[in-house]
């Protein structure tokens, strides 16, 4: 077919066959589609949407349009389970979650991203350790994916080779925000990495992607029906996003905050009570509990017994970093110069938060990237940061500023007044919105934050 037919045809509103599909999305691959047609064709989704099947081949199409992983050969013991996160402000979960469910039984091939926008990535947080390589060879990293149970690294080789041509032509043409073109894109990338089982972290809220509740629900229903009917069970979790989720936000910091939850120090918090229930599911879903009573029996007894933060150290390990980084994190993670408490000036529960200025915070510090490719600052950010609701006085700062300089400290610390409001305490809100199982079916859970 020629590709102007493809267009004219989605322009048209009419459903495209999935050999169409994959024609165009093989093109974007091999360059002998135009950046022009890659741009009217993304507007004419945008446009006129598409329907589940052709949701499902533009995924699979995408997927196959570079390498796809394989894991027959390994003789793996345990299920390859994944967890993808439409990213947020301190989500710091990958690193807490992967090596619990390795702990468990899993095996987690996890293929992360750098930072975007007001959002941190987890590649920039790995890179605060010092020796992490995020680019291993392709045998060292399914070799600690079967021995360690788990490896976060950087994109390998060519997976999904589309998308990238495909996303910057979004970019560029005003289409970037169609549910179809995301969950094919986002899709497309996770699946390449031959996974049996997918969960999905859709963040809602301030500091989310997709900020509104209904787009959030939206957006996860496609995802986890598209992938189920892309052959990869996938389930997926809506959760808050309205305030940061750690305590802490920037690089160091958050991993400092990640191995404090894995050595079992913090039971209570946000980011604790997300990674689990993101983990439940990992395990149903892999076949590695019945249910969520036996699912939270193997987690709990794989953070007490330590077995999870020795699958992060023995991966940091296998990585090229430093084995006792579980120990003496203190010792390794940079520190920044200024740290001080920013106070509110007045005392009072907090409000609200603008999650996502804090997350320019961070940015505005050093912690995150302004143009593609600049260096960061990994040991500037924000920690202690108080939670929604919290009394806040001249004793409990709003959080602490970590700083190259007192004049950025201060810059930093009008911002965070700014971005953070006393008044009554809100009512609780639910940290898991609600949960889509892999057939699209929606139910809340009522977990309170
Ligand atoms: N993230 C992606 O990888 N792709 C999109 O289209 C949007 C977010």
């Amino acid at each position: 077919m020629l590709i102007a037919e493809i267009i004219r045809a989605k322009r048209d509103g009419k459903a495209l066959e999935a050999p169409a599909i994959r024609q165009f999305v093989n093109g974007i691959a091999d360059g002998s589609v135009g950046d022009e047609q890659i741009g009217a064709f993304a507007m004419a989704v945008f446009l006129n949407d598409m329907n589940d099947a052709e949701r499902i081949a533009l995924t699979e199409a995408i997927r196959d349009s570079g390498e796809v992983l394989n894991w027959h050969d390994m003789d793996l013991p345990g299920p390859v389970i994944d967890k993808h996160s439409t990213g947020g402000v301190g989500d710091v979960v990958s690193l807490v979650l992967g090596p619990w469910v390795a702990a468990c039984g899993g095996h987690v091939p996890m293929i992360s991203g750098r930072g975007l926008g007001h959002t941190g990535g987890t590649l920039d947080k790995l890179e605060s350790i010092p020796d992490y390589d995020i680019t291993p060879s392709s045998a060292q990293f399914r070799r600690l994916v079967k021995d360690a149970g788990v490896a976060i690294i950087g994109q390998t080789g060519d997976l999904a080779t589309a998308d990238k041509r495909f996303y910057a032509v979004r970019d560029v043409t005003a289409t970037v925000e169609s549910i179809p073109l995301i969950v094919a894109s986002i899709l497309g990338k996770k699946l390449a990495c031959g996974l049996d089982a997918l969960v999905m972290d859709v963040k809602t809220g301030g500091g989310a992607f997709m900020p509104t509740h209904e787009a959030s629900r939206e957006l996860a229903r496609a995802i986890a029906t598209i992938a189920t009917g892309a052959g990869t069970p996938t389930s997926a979790l809506i959760t808050d996003m309205d305030q940061v989720l750690a305590g802490s936000a920037g690089n160091a910091v958050e991993v400092a905050e990640a191995i404090a939850v894995l050595r079992g120090e913090r039971r209570d918090s946000r980011l604790y009570r997300v990674t689990r229930a993101l983990a439940v599911v990992m395990l149903k879903s892999g076949g590695l509990a019945r249910d969520d009573a036996d699912a939270g029996a193997r987690l709990d007894k794989a953070l007490a017994s330590g077995a999870a933060a020795e699958r992060f150290a023995r991966m940091v390990a296998g990585l090229g970093g430093p084995a006792d980084i579980v120990e003496r994190s203190e010792h390794y993670l940079p520190k920044a110069p200024v740290v001080r408490p920013v106070f509110a000036g007045g005392s009072g529960h907090l409000a609200a938060m603008d999650t996502r200025a804090l997350g320019m915070t961070v940015v505005e510090l050093g912690g995150g990237r302004r143009q593609a490719g600049a260096a960061i600052d990994h040991a500037v950010g924000l920690s202690d940061i108080a939670a929604l609701g919290e009394r806040v006085d001249g004793e409990r700062p709003l959080a602490f500023v970590h700083a190259r300089s007192e004049a950025e400290a201060e810059r930093a610390a009008t911002s965070l007044r700014e971005a953070m409001r006393l008044g009554e305490a809100p009512p609780p809100r639910p940290l898991v919105h609600a949960i889509v199982a892999p057939d699209g079916r929606l139910s809340e859970p009522g977990d309170q934050s």
